[in-house]
């Protein structure tokens, strides 16, 4: 917090047109976002007029968790925790693949009128009238019961649950980010293979280990999506890998086979190469690099205790 309040108290008043905070938050872990911290946050907005906008695409799943580990939410239902982050944000986005249970779409909410006016003319330009927002009407439907749904207490606690279950299939030795995400399990890929440097970029090589060895598709996150491999120390970045579980898709035996893959890689790690990038565009590498085996295998590093 201390930061932020630096931040807009350092820059001119304008240089800074929002602040954004992400619920749960999906680079680090899918840990929730307490209401408190959102609470600062918009103080901190409001002091310096700075509108506070929230991603909310995984609300529910944020609600869920910070009513588990906040004992001031405990009697209110999910749509009320959720009520209570959407009071503090001048606007409010959403990608509703997520906490909306649909295949495609999403929105904007704006609270100035005037704003929720200037975006709605620019639909028209881009996306199409307002009520067909660059969807047809059945997937708007769609998005109005999905909202509805992923609010619901059992659907949420089988969710949380799978992610929980996930977890503990692959038992204490193998390293994820503790407690699991709402939406996810992070495998820590330092710790993972501790023989790969930063630079030999051991989330990308885990995440491709994993589809190499079952088909199991996840996501780095780590000195690919944030570092500069080139001209940057990336030792102290994290390095996750985020195995994100669909909703509504998979069962038990689904998840077994996922945590048997992860159990494959883990036993060959030491033989696992790194990797270096040989192509990224000037933004978004993080979506289209591409990546070469190293052609050494790694010198051997011991740990030490
Ligand atoms: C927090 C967050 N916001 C926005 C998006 C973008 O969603 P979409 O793929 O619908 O553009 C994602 C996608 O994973 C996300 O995780």
């Amino acid at each position: 917090m201390g930061a932020l309040e630096r931040l807009l108290a350092r820059e001119p008043a304008g240089k800074v047109p929002l602040v954004l905070v992400t619920i749960t938050n999906n680079t680090g872990g899918g840990q929730p976002v307490s209401l408190g911290n959102v609470r600062k946050v918009s103080e901190v907005c409001r002091s310096h007029r700075v509108p506070l906008v929230l991603d909310i695409c995984r609300w529910a799943e944020n609600a869920y968790l910070s009513r588990e580990r906040d004992p001031t939410l405990g009697s209110m239902t999910i749509r009320e925790v959720g009520r209570a982050y959407f009071d503090l944000a001048d606007a409010v986005y959403m990608s509703a693949k997520k906490d909306g249970l649909v295949n495609m779409g999403g929105f904007l909410a704006a609270r100035d009128a005037a704003l929720a006016e200037r975006w709605r003319e620019r639909l028209i330009l881009f996306e199409g009238f307002s009520t067909y927002g660059g969807l047809a009407r059945r997937d708007l439907e769609a998005i109005a019961v999905g909202l509805q749904e992923a609010s619901e207490e059992r659907y949420l606690a089988h969710r949380v649950a799978q992610i929980r279950y996930l977890a503990d299939l692959l038992g204490p030795e193998i390293p994820y980010l503790h407690p699991p995400g709402g939406h996810g399990l992070y495998l820590n890929a330092h710790a993972f293979f501790p023989h790969l440097s930063g630079e030999e970029l051991p989330g990308q090589a885990l995440s491709v280990e994993l589809y190499r060895e079952g088909g199991v598709r996840s996501v780095e996150l780590g000195e690919v999506m944030f570092g500069e491999v080139a001209d940057q120390p990336t030792k102290h970045l994290p390095s996750l890998v985020r195995l994100a579980v669909p909703r509504r898709v998979y069962t038990a035996s689904h998840l077994a086979y996922v945590a048997e893959t992860i159990r494959r890689v883990w036993a060959r790690r030491q033989s696992v190469r790194g990797l270096r990038m040989v192509e990224a565009p000037p933004t978004l590498r993080h979506f289209l690099a591409r990546f070469a085996p190293l052609e050494t295998p790694p010198p051997v590093r011991t740990q030490s205790a």
